[in-house]
């Protein structure tokens, strides 16, 4: 066993043994006897058909960051930089240094499940002289009635997606990618979610978001068999360019939460706008969880049980010509803003083969007015050309910028 290993087993023999039972010291049982099941042990490959960060679990900590070309950076630039990113993101996930000279922030941890995701945003494509390669799904999302979007932490020429299960690590990996950018690229925006910590529940279960609500419950799963077709660009057939084979695309929205409001509602009001249970996320039309939702059942006053206007009513894919995504996000909060309120959300991240047939309809729809509307605000917007994961050897976006 390595120094490591021996001292990441030991830290959640801690944790377990604490939340479980209280008052048992970590000399209690020796590290060496126990499985080494350690959340920093969590690895994900960087290489391979998909990029990671999209079918994953959530982890429990994320920063997502924009960066635009610097003035005279085009595509030899770009290139080298998506070859120093790749090559970064292959080490950390790895569990190594980032350099020989490394800042030491994740020294001691495993990987814990981390991920770096690279995407293209619509003027990456002029900035390299790439236009005819531009993907047509990345016009730009039309505005929606309900925007208060802020340009500056919109968009941006380069999108990358940071995940992992420990908060060191993530800021670790943070760090070194925006070294990496140099003098290539200078960060637009950052902003940093979270999710719940694995172990944080006795067994493993859909996430919570700040309102309290089961979320993810009915996104799509790897098993099923349109997964593929609905997330990922196929090899050929879909119109989009063959760089972006096995790549998808991802709408992100920074959706801040309207907490004082929604805070006030009762529980049975808060369920009339979802339409589902909050302690178990069932429909309101009965069973668990995963019951199918009885879209037309009514109580004994006649009325629908799961609400006309109920958003998990309105954004299935049977009530928008099929429009489906797979939502991954993080929770943020970033304190209390200048009118003393909680300046916290979602971070919506949603991916889908094309953004036409999912995103876009399913937020027309709620933009006329779903009950969740009131509660929630679209302070920012971006959309990505995720490229398909890179082969050994290879980095991300090589067939597009070689
Ligand atoms: C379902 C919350 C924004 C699309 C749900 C559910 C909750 C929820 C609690 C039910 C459980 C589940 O299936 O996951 C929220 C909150 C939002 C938000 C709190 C904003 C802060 C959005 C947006 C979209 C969206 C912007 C897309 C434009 C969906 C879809 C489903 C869903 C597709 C699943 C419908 C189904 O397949 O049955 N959401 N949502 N949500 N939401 Fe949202």
């Amino acid at each position: 066993l390595s120094r490591r290993k021996l001292l990441s087993t030991a830290g959640a023999t801690g944790l377990v043994l604490g939340a479980a039972g209280g008052a048992v010291g970590y000399a209690a049982r020796p590290a060496e006897a126990t499985p080494l099941t350690s959340v920093g042990d969590g690895q994900v490959m960087f290489h391979g058909k998909h990029q990671p960060g999209i079918t994953q679990g959530l982890q429990a900590r994320g920063h997502l960051v924009a960066f635009d070309l610097r003035a005279g950076a085009g595509r030899k630039e770009a290139a080298a930089l998506l070859r120093r990113w790749s090559q970064t993101a292959g080490r950390l996930m790895a569990g190594e240094a980032a350099t020989p000279d490394d800042t030491d922030v994740a020294r001691d941890a495993g990987p814990s499940s981390l991920t770096v995701t690279f995407g293209f945003g619509h003027s990456f494509f002029a900035r390299t002289g790439l236009e005819k390669q531009r993907p047509a799904s990345l016009d730009p999302l039309p505005d929606f009635s309900s925007d208060h979007l802020d340009k500056r932490r919109s968009d941006g020429d380069l999108w990358v997606q940071i995940g992992a299960d420990d908060a060191l690590v993530a800021f670790h990996a943070l760090r070194a990618i925006q070294k990496d950018a140099g003098s290539a690229a200078r960060v637009r925006w950052q902003m940093n979610g979270f999710n719940r910590t694995p172990g944080a529940t006795a067994h493993p279960m859909t996430a919570r978001n700040l309102m309290g609500q089961l979320d993810g419950t009915r996104n799509p799963k790897p098993a099923e068999s349109d997964f593929d077709r609905r997330i990922f660009v196929p090899s050929s057939g879909s119109g989009d360019p063959s760089w972006m084979a096995d790549g998808s695309y991802a709408v992100v929205r920074r959706i801040r939460m309207l907490l004082d409001d929604w805070e006030q509602l009762s529980i049975k009001a808060q369920e009339d706008v979802i339409g589902r249970r909050k302690s178990d996320g069932a429909a309101l039309s009965g069973g668990t969880e995963t019951t199918a939702m009885d879209l037309e059942k009514t109580d004994a006053q006649g009325n629908l049980v799961v609400p006309l206007n109920a958003h998990a009513r309105i954004t299935r894919p049977d009530q928008n010509g099929g429009a489906a995504m797979l939502r991954r996000p993080f929770s943020y909060h970033d304190g209390i803003d200048g009118d003393g309120v909680p300046d916290a959300g979602l971070l919506f991240v949603c991916w889908q083969a094309d953004p036409l047939r999912g995103f876009v309809p399913v937020q027309r729809k709620l933009d006329r007015g779903d009950a969740l509307s009131r509660f929630i605000r679209h302070e920012a917007s971006g959309l990505f050309a995720v490229p398909g994961g890179a082969a050994e050897g290879e980095y991300v976006g090589q067939p597009l910028l070689e």
